[in-house]
């Protein structure tokens, strides 16, 4: 069911340090920071040759991920997003299976501009899934 990486999500506590880190250190290709309050996240995207890297800093009290980096205050790996072909097909076929789609399981926008959703780490090896209708 799921293609192509999307990307992988890395939490960081200071976005601007994490930026300088892929643009200067690393060399890499560093998007314009764009705020996701329904997300409650600001993010940047690293452009790389076969997959892209997120990196998220915390938006607004009710951040999902300030948990995460209080647990993790250097930042971490935060999720890992997979793309599909149709969204709700999938969600349908993976709430079948038993899996935990989270929140109200109806998409909502990502980075993208297109449908998202994540699924509980403790079905897929401890790791936060999100797919994307690409
Ligand atoms: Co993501």
């Amino acid at each position: 069911m799921i293609g192509r990486l999307n990307h992988v999500a890395i939490a960081v506590p200071d976005l601007e340090a994490g930026a300088r880190a892929y643009e200067g250190a690393l060399g890499a290709r560093v998007s314009e920071p764009q705020a996701l309050p329904e997300h409650g996240v600001t993010v940047v995207f690293v452009e790389l040759p076969n997959t892209k890297i997120e990196l998220l800093e915390p938006l607004g009290e009710e951040s999902p991920i300030a948990g995460f980096l209080k647990k993790n205050p250097t930042g971490g790996m935060h999720h890992i997003c997979y793309e599909v072909d149709d969204i709700l097909a999938a969600r349908d076929k993976l709430k079948e299976l038993g899996a935990r789609v989270l929140g109200s399981g109806e998409p909502t926008t990502g980075a993208h501009g297109k449908p998202v959703l994540f699924l509980h780490p403790k079905d897929f090896c401890g790791t936060l899934i999100e797919i994307e209708q690409a």
